[in-house]
C-alpha cells in the first residue's frame, strides 16, 4: 500500500494502470466499518483501490466540528493496510492558498433535509468530489447511503455533468441495536449511546405504519411522537422520494420513497434514513 499526499505523484503511480478498473471511496478519515464495507465493495468491484482521506474544510458551515473533526491518521492507515487498499491519498489542500474561486453549485436537490440547515455544505461536498473525481479519474466511485442526499446528488452531478463514474451507493452498516455506524458516534455519551439507538427504532416503525397509510403526516406524526417520548428533538423527520429528494405528504406505495431523520443528540448531529418500504430495505 502506497500513502501519498502529492498530487502529480498520485497521478504518475495511476498513470500504469491502462487495462486496470480504478475505483475510489472518498473518506474525510476516522475509518469505522461503515467505510470498511465501502472499501471491500470497491475490492470487490475493481482492480485498484484508492482511499482518499481528507477533512474539507469547505463542506463545513462556521459553528461545525471542523477544527474538532478526529484525525486518527495512523489508525486509518491500519484499517486500509487490513483491508488490501493500493493508494491512501492524503493531500494536505486541494484548494488554492489564495482560495477557490470557481466551484460547483447544486439547485433544488440541496434546498431540502440537511441542505435545510447547512445551507454550503452540498456546494462544498460536489466541489470536492469533483476535484477527487480529476484527480484520480476512477471508473468508479463508493459512496455509503447512510448519507443518501449526498449520494443522490453526487450520482446527480455525474449524470448532468457527463463525468462518465460510475457512483455506487454501498448499504448502511449498523451497531447490533440499529444505530448507523459514523465518525460523529464517538462524540455520544453513555447515555446519549443509549438514546441514539432510538432513531433506528423510530424508523421501524414509521415503516410498520407505512404499512397501514398513505397519509405520509400520520407515520411521520408516530415518529416525532415517539423520539419526543425517548428525549429526542429532530432537526428534521420527513418522508422524500428517492430521487429528487422531494418530500411527500401522499404515498402510493409504488414509488421508492425514503424516511430521513437528523437529530442533535449532546455534541452530536446524527443523520439516518430507511426505505419507507421493508421490502426494499437497505438496497
Ligand atoms: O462523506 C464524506 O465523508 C464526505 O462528504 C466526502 C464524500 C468524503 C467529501 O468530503
Amino acid at each position: 500500500m502506497k500513502v501519498v499526499s502529492d498530487i502529480a505523484q498520485l497521478q504518475h503511480h495511476l498513470a500504469s494502470f491502462d487495462k486496470e478498473q480504478i475505483a475510489l471511496v472518498p473518506t474525510m478519515g476516522c475509518l469505522h466499518e461503515g467505510h470498511v464495507s465501502l472499501i471491500q465493495k470497491a475490492k470487490r468491484l475493481a482492480d485498484i483501490v484508492v482511499v482518499s482521506i481528507y477533512v474539507n474544510p469547505l463542506q463545513f458551515g462556521a459553528n461545525e466540528d471542523l477544527d474538532n473533526y478526529p484525525k486518527p491518521l495512523e489508525q486509518d492507515l491500519s484499517v486500509c493496510e487490513a483491508e488490501g487498499v493500493d493508494f491512501v491519498f492524503t493531500p494536505e489542500q486541494l484548494y488554492p492558498e489564495s482560495g477557490i474561486q470557481v466551484g460547483l453549485h447544486v439547485n433544488d436537490l440541496s434546498q431540502t433535509l440537511c441542505g435545510v440547515s447547512r445551507p454550503h455544505h452540498f456546494d462544498g461536498v460536489v466541489t470536492v468530489v469533483n476535484i477527487l473525481f480529476n484527480i484520480v479519474r476512477p471508473h468508479l466511485a463508493i459512496f455509503g447511503e447512510k448519507d443518501f442526499q449526498q449520494l443522490t446528488i453526487i450520482q446527480r452531478m455525474v449524470s448532468d455533468l457527463h463525468m462518465g463514474i460510475e457512483v455506487i451507493g454501498a448499504e448502511t452498516i449498523r451497531e447490533t441495536d440499529g444505530l448507523a455506524k459514523s465518525s460523529r458516534n464517538r462524540y455520544l455519551n453513555d447515555d446519549e449511546r443509549t438514546q441514539a439507538a432510538e432513531i433506528y427504532q423510530s424508523m421501524l416503525l414509521m415503516q410498520n405504519q407505512a404499512k397501514q397509510t398513505s397519509d405520509m403526516q400520520q407515520v411521520i406524526q408516530a415518529g416525532e411522537t415517539y423520539l419526543a417520548q425517548h428525549g429526542i428533538t429532530t432537526d428534521y423527520l420527513s418522508i422524500n422520494d428517492e430521487t429528487t429528494l422531494q418530500t411527500l405528504s401522499v404515498w402510493d406505495k409504488q414509488q421508492p420513497a425514503r424516511i430521513f431523520i437528523a437529530a442533535q443528540i449532546g455534541k452530536a448531529r446524527l443523520i439516518d434514513n430507511m426505505p419507507l418500504s421493508s421490502t426494499n430495505e437497505e438496497k
